[in-house]
């Protein structure tokens, strides 16, 4: 899983144009993007879209908050159809997780960062069992709920609140031993912005990046692939701790390499196969 791509699911226009971009998961959105008068067409056609025959894409379902009054019928509308998973928006603690897990039992990626009270918890999803797969974060609806009048500095790059966010998603989502999900890049057009997006968080451990346009997806699959040399190193990484008689520190290429270059080296590997 590398790539996450939202399409409205009220949209007839956008679904099947967001099945053919070759996003590792398609999320259907059955929330803020779809207008209230619009919830029940857009749950039709996300049955639809879950009844037909089903590409390589593993389908979501975005429902809408806990307490919205919305996610119930939500619920009903999809798990007859089976989707791969929920995506939970406003999560406010593992808690929330559970009571989604236990409503729908199926696999559940969180958005954890969306409220003010939801930062404090993000340590707590550790014991939502195998069915949470990931945790993700987003400054929209927090900028909103801290009363900011931005969350972006004058070159663009989220401010302080925002990205505690995001750290503390990746920190509570590895705490958790679940995916940390980085989350969207607003803008759109500017795949040369999203790159760089993309190579900070493949740097500080993110394995995969939510998208909101099917022109990102080609970016987020590109650089969250670790690269022939990763690999390649990786491979080189285990091979000389073995030769060394499984030592605690080597010497590789003039560098120090001890037992955490080690574990990194074969979660590169596993993740690759
Ligand atoms: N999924 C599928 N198709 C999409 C798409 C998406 N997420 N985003 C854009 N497209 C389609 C457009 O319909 C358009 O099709 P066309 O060429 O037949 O007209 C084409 O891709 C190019 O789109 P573009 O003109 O560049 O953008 P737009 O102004 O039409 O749409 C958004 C911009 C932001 C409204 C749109 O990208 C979108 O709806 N994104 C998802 C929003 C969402 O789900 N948000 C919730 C999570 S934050
Ligand atoms: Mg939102």
């Amino acid at each position: 899983m590398r790539s996450l791509l939202f399409v409205p699911a009220d949209s007839e226009k956008k679904l099947p144009k967001a099945l053919a971009a070759g996003a590792d998961v398609v999320i259907l959105d059955l929330e803020d993007s779809v207008a209230l008068a619009d919830k029940p067409r857009a749950r039709g056609h996300a049955r639809e879209v879950l009844t037909s025959p089903r590409g390589n894409a593993k389908l979501f379902v975005r429902v809408n908050a806990l307490g919205s009054g919305l996610v119930e019928d939500d619920i009903a509308a999809v798990i007859p159809v089976k989707p791969d998973g929920l995506l939970l928006p406003k999560s406010e603690s593992g808690a929330d997780v559970k009571r989604l897990i236990a409503m729908a039992g199926l696999s559940v990626i969180a958005i954890a960062t969306e409220t003010a009270a939801a930062i404090f918890n993000l340590g707590s999803y550790g014991d939502c069992g195998p069915h949470l797969l990931g945790l993700t974060w987003g400054m929209e609806d927090l900028a909103a709920a801290l009363g900011a009048q931005s969350n972006r500095d004058a070159e663009g790059r989220p401010t302080a609140p925002y990205q505690l966010a995001r750290t503390l998603c990746l920190i509570g989502a590895r705490a958790a031993g679940v995916e940390p999900v980085d989350g969207v890049y607003a803008n759109f057009r500017d795949l040369a912005g999203l790159e760089t997006q993309c190579r900070d968080a493949v740097r500080d451990g993110f394995t995969a990046k939510l998208c909101i346009h099917p022109d990102q997806v080609e970016v987020v699959n590109r650089i969250f692939t670790p690269s022939p040399e990763a690999i390649a190193r990786a491979q080189r990484i285990v091979r000389a701790f073995a030769e060394a008689g499984d030592a605690g520190v080597i010497g590789l290429d003039g560098e120090m390499l001890d037992v955490p270059h080690l574990k990194a080296a074969k979660a590169l590997l596993a993740r690759v196969g």
